[in-house]
């Protein structure tokens, strides 16, 4: 067991005049450990054994029609929001990556579920942990510490009863600078104002250029390298939802279950992949937030799947599940 919070270790994390992107010392790599286990008993996703990649086809969506499937997607994403408040509750100065990984995988599999990440695709932990310059997919790893100005995006995707659902927010770790506030402010604003368009008959497209208006009404740049997707049965499919201005065809539909996740960033949108693989960071080093929600589209606009039960509902305009 990791402890839950340790003495900030200056030769990893701290700040210094010659350091980076607010004196913060860059990103490296650390260690990864072993593959947590889960019970026998937990349903898994078909890569969980193999950690093969599910054939991604950007024509196959994802639908919760039947009662069973609506049920089955508030569940889960009701699950997944449970979760994420834990995490960020666990989210102080001196607190590892690895820590918050094992705790979140803990109380996934005690709810009697699969944390989606693990394995899939080969992916080695429980949940992406991404701090400051990475842009998502971080890897939870004993050698990284937060400290305090730190900014961390909690990636958490539940695999309950054959169902994924998939949110994140970044968490503010003590007290941030103006400029990074902004960054996270207005990343969320820009998913709140995207929600706000989703019914039936609307263009997938003009999720996108609700995002962008926004980030560059702010002089924020738009990570164009990683998409929002349909979730369901699978953890990703079509369709494929981009968070900057594009030209793509298609409607929203009613009964789609998708994610919207934009990344944006004070600096380049370009991004550098670590040899793992999985790792995005921004090229400039200068940091990145995101925020990410799974969606019901409804007759009448579409229910916030993954809402936090601790924070209030956004608005009128959403249904929130009946629980
Ligand atoms: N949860 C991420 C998303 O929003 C995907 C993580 S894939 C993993 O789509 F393998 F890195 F976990
Ligand atoms: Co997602
Ligand atoms: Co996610």
């Amino acid at each position: 067991m990791e402890q839950a919070k340790q003495k900030i270790d200056n030769t990893m994390n701290a700040r210094r005049d010659d350091a980076g992107y607010n004196n913060r010392i860059a990103l490296k790599p650390g260690r990864v450990t072993e593959m947590r286990k889960v019970y026998d008993d937990i349903l898994k996703p078909h890569y969980a054994d193999t950690g093969r990649l599910p054939p991604y086809d950007d024509r196959r969506y994802q639908y919760a029609r039947t009662e069973e499937d609506v049920r089955g997607m508030r569940e889960a994403g009701l699950l997944a929001a449970q979760v994420l408040d834990y995490a960020e509750s666990l989210c102080e100065p001196g607190v590892t990556t690895e820590f918050i990984d094992e705790r979140v995988h803990m109380v996934i599999i005690d709810a009697g579920a699969y944390p989606s990440p693990l394995n899939y695709g080969q992916f080695p932990k429980s949940v992406c942990t991404s701090l400051n310059e990475c842009i998502c997919h971080g890897i939870p790893t004993p050698d990284e510490q937060l400290i305090d100005g730190d900014i961390i995006n909690v990636d958490v995707t539940v695999y309950l009863n054959g169902y994924h659902g998939d949110t994140s927010r970044t968490i503010r770790v003590g007290k941030v600078t103006d400029e990074v506030e902004k960054l996270c402010k207005v990343t969320e604003d820009a998913l709140e104002a995207a929600i706000k368009i989703v019914r039936p008959g609307v263009p997938i497209r003009k999720i996108g250029a609700t995002i962008h208006e926004i980030a560059d009404k702010h002089k924020f740049g738009v990570v164009d390298k990683f998409v929002g997707h349909g979730v369901g049965k699978e953890f990703h499919s079509g369709p494929t939802i981009r968070h900057h201005r594009n030209n793509d065809f298609g409607d929203i539909e009613l009964g789609m279950t998708f994610t919207i996740e934009p990344m944006l960033t004070i600096g380049s949108t370009r991004d550098v992949m670590w040899k793992d693989g999985w790792t995005s960071c921004t090229a400039d080093g200068k940091w990145t937030a995101q925020c990410e929600h799974t969606l019901l589209v409804t007759e009448t606009g579409c229910e916030i799947l993954t809402l936090s039960p601790a924070k209030k509902v956004l608005g009128d305009h959403f249904i929130r599940a009946k629980r």
